[in-house]
């Protein structure tokens, strides 16, 4: 062997080896890779090139890839509604990146959760509640699950063309055709593939967007009903108003990426207001798409309605906290459904579930699951009694009602054949699930008895019946499911804002989900938002130059008085109240703000103006602004965060703007408990022109010795009474 060859040998061995290495190196990166996303701020006035190409350098220039290594990494550039991109990179890329002065923030996408017939008569907002004349100008921007074009809540039958001004699309995909009433329709599914349980379509094959979409803004359709229970008259708050959908959420989930692609795209369409039934947490409101989403939608006057998510009713759980955003708990309606069980010494019990069928009335026999584990199952038939699934044993539990120490949606039962259970809930039972076979969910104290009874009878019978539509006096209360306040992240700033109906809602549905129901009943935030939407769009509809400050205080200092007797989180649960649509047309006087008083809140906040000039895409500087604090925020609420045990004496500063009568004077009216001292100046506002605006103060004392304390300060002229709740809870 020629001795030189060794070495060339040896050295291209270990070139081979060490590309072999960088090979394994690049394929772990890639495993290590996810997407991000970089928020620019404020749209480039102009920029220099295409956007990919823009951004595929700056990638370049921060983390030292190559050109194609950048264009390859790059997913998805924002430029219409503001600036930013989304790529594919590892944390310590994402850092290096974050290092860049032109940069807000970069954050990785999240993957978020998704979070009716009657509930517009309970509100106080008939059929013949008067409409405004351009109602059917109005374009409702739903950012969801997709919809069903085909419901009957979205016939056009009557509608005209869309505005002029709509600059939307319809993407016609899989069938899809949009019409007078859906006039433009868009899906986002940016990055990864779409699985075969989704439909790449705006077509709904989930039934939430669908639903969402018909409180909103259906038509109204008569006769309708979940297999004849509660039926009615179906109908979305503004049924004349023309919807646009932006579907960003599949089986997986909504990604952050499409969410801010949605809000771009909604922005520059042109929409008027913006619903969304989705959630998450951020410690940073520049972090948050839905936060960065709504902000670019408020400096173009477009409100962004938002549910506060499912996840109370422990506190500090509310979601979508941003001040500029609206955020809405759900409340029961006055209409309950309960799923009645009966056994076969005659007793009675008035469990929750919405069953379409029940069992005639046949007495079937009765088993705890406990007693009839599934041999077969090895260790898992110890589960019997939770009924999971295939814990229970097909002979023993067949054509028999199973009772379970638990809540599953009912496959266990199903597939060992059971015709039946009764299902124990050991939280508070105040909405009704669908399951997959006739249920009852029984609240404790009724499963003891219905288990002595199995226990102490020698052949326990029962039957589940059919579900029924009951009154319920006890409405409206704030359901335990709805998330809490206090607001994690600007704990002075009141959240959740206000609650609407989100409790057994009956509305459109996508055959693809159930083919059966055309109409569905659900529960959850996600349905309250979409009617505090349908009513926003109304208060914009009679005034289409109103900012979205202007619109959230009608709504919020209009909404009906709720008690803490059930809800002991108070305004931590429910807000200012109920929402009142027709009395939210009439406000008398408005909290109005505009993006410079939240900036100046944020530069309290700590927001830097380097950040914020990028933001806003102005000269704009928090040395120059921010004098004031985030209780100087024009906020229609009042809350303050204190220490338990200790005094406290904190001012706030308002102004009103008088949209009720041109000649009118307000007084404040203050109403607390002696642990709480109100004190306003000036206590009395006299107006001689509608837009006039006028300032006071309102000075909070006392001694926090109760973890909640209420107050409220209500401006009267003796007609409209403006009411702001205010809340000092200790932590
Ligand atoms: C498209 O949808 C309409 C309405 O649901 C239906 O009648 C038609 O058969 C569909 N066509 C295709 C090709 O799926
Ligand atoms: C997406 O689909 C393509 C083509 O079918 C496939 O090559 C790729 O592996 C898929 N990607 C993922 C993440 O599943
Ligand atoms: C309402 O719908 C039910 C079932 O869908 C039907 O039997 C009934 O005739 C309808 N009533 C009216 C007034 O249309
Ligand atoms: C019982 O367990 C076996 C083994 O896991 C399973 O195949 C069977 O489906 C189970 N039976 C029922 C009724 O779930
Ligand atoms: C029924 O059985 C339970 C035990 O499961 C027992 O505590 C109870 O006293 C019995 N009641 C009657 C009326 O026999
Ligand atoms: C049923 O009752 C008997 C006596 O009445 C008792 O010994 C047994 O523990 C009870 N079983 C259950 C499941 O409660
Ligand atoms: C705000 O603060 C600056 C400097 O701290 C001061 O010069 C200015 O007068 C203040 N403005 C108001 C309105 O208080
Ligand atoms: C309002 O009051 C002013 C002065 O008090 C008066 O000049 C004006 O005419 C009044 N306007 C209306 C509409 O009553």
């Amino acid at each position: 062997m020629d001795r030189h060859l060794f070495p060339l040998l040896y050295s291209f061995l270990l070139l081979m080896l060490a590309m072999k290495a960088l090979r394994g190196h690049a394929e772990t990166a890639k495993l290590n890779q996810r997407p991000y996303i970089v928020y620019m701020g404020e749209k480039p006035r102009e920029l220099v090139g295409l956007p990919l190409l823009v951004h595929s350098e700056l990638l370049q220039k921060a983390i030292g890839f190559s050109n194609h290594e950048a264009s390859n990494r790059l997913i998805y550039s924002y430029t219409k509604s503001f600036h930013g991109f989304a790529a594919m990179l590892s944390d310590q890329e994402a850092r290096k990146l974050s290092g860049m002065e032109e940069l807000v923030s970069v954050f990785p996408s999240k993957q978020r959760k998704l979070h009716t017939t009657r509930s517009w008569d309970f509100m106080g907002f008939p059929l013949s509640a008067p409409r405004a004349p351009f109602e059917s100008d109005v374009i409702v921007g739903m950012i969801d699950t997709g919809i069903w074009p085909e419901s009957k809540s979205f016939d056009d039958a009557g509608f005209g063309l869309p505005p002029s001004r709509w600059k939307g699309i319809c993407q016609s995909n899989h069938n899809f055709t949009c019409n007078n009433k859906i006039i433009g329709a868009r899906y986002y599914h940016l990055q990864g593939n779409i699985s075969e349980m989704d439909i790449a379509s705006p077509r709904d094959s989930e039934g939430h967007g669908t639903h969402t979409s018909s409180i909103a803004a259906g038509n109204l359709v008569t006769n309708v009903s979940l297999a004849g229970i509660a039926g009615g008259t179906a109908r979305g708050g503004v049924p004349s108003a023309r919807i646009a959908i932006y579907k960003v959420c599949w089986s997986d989930g909504c990604s952050d990426i499409d969410l801010l692609a949605a809000f771009e795209d909604a922005i520059q369409d042109g929409v008027d207001i913006i619903s969304i039934s989705i959630g998450g947490y951020a410690n940073n409101y520049f972090k948050d798409p839905i936060a960065i989403g709504s902000f670019h939608a408020m400096k173009k006057n477009i409100l962004t309605s938002s549910s506060a998510g499912n996840d109370g009713p422990n506190k500090f759980t509310v979601e979508n906290y941003a001040p500029w955003l609206l955020t809405v708990a759900a409340s029961t309606i006055d209409r309950k459904i309960v799923a009645p069980t009966k056994l076969g010494n005659g007793e009675e019990f008035q469990g929750k579930a919405v069953n379409i069928d029940g069992l005639d009335g046949e007495m079937h026999p009765l088993i705890l699951g406990k007693n009839a584990p599934n041999n077969s199952a090895g260790d898992n038939a110890k589960y019997s009694r939770y009924c999971y699934e295939g814990t229970l044993d097909g002979e023993l539990v067949k054509g028999k009602v199973v009772l379970c120490d638990g809540l599953t949606d009912g496959s266990g039962p199903l597939l060992a054949g059971a015709v039946g259970a009764i299902m124990d809930i050991d939280w508070v039972n105040d909405d009704s699930f669908e399951f997959l076979l006739p249920v009852s969910v029984l609240e404790s104290q009724n499963i003891i008895q219905v288990r002595n009874y199995a226990n102490n009878t020698s052949n326990p019978t029962a039957s589940i019946y059919k579900s029924e539509a009951v009154f319920d006096a006890t409405a409206p209360y704030v359901v335990s499911f709805s998330s809490r306040g206090p607001n994690p992240l600007t704990p002075n700033i009141l959240k959740p804002d206000l609650t609407a109906p989100g409790v057994d809602i009956l509305a459109a549905w996508s055959p693809l989900s159930n083919p059966k129901v055309p109409y569905n009943m659900i529960s959850g935030t996600s349905m309250a938002c979409p009617h505090t939407t349908g009513v926003a769009a109304n208060v914009k509809s009679f005034n289409p130059t109103w900012s979205p400050a202007a619109i959230k205080s009608a709504l919020i200092t209009t909404a009906y008085v709720m008690s803490s007797t059930r809800n002991v989180e108070a305004e931590l649960a429910y807000g200012a109240g109920h929402i009142n649509p027709l009395a939210a047309l009439s406000p008398g006087l408005i909290y109005d703000a505009h993006e410079i008083d939240y900036i100046k809140m944020l530069c309290s906040e700590g927001y830097i103006t380097t950040i914020l000039r990028l933001v806003t895409g102005d000269q704009s500087s928090c040395a120059s602004t921010n004098n004031g604090t985030v209780l100087d925020l024009n906020y229609p609420t009042f809350a303050l965060q204190t220490k338990y045990g200790k005094y406290f004496s904190t001012s706030f500063r308002r102004t009103v703007t008088n949209v009720g009568v041109s000649n009118s004077t307000y007084y404040a009216i203050v109403n607390a408990p002696s642990s709480l001292k109100i004190n306003v100046k000036p206590n009395v506002l006299s107006f001689e022109a509608l837009s006039e605006k006028k300032s006071f103060s309102v000075k909070l004392e006392g001694d926090a010795y109760e973890t909640i304390i209420s107050g409220v300060l209500i401006w009267s002229d003796g007609i409209h009474n403006v009411r702001s709740p205010i809340i000092v809870y200790t932590s």
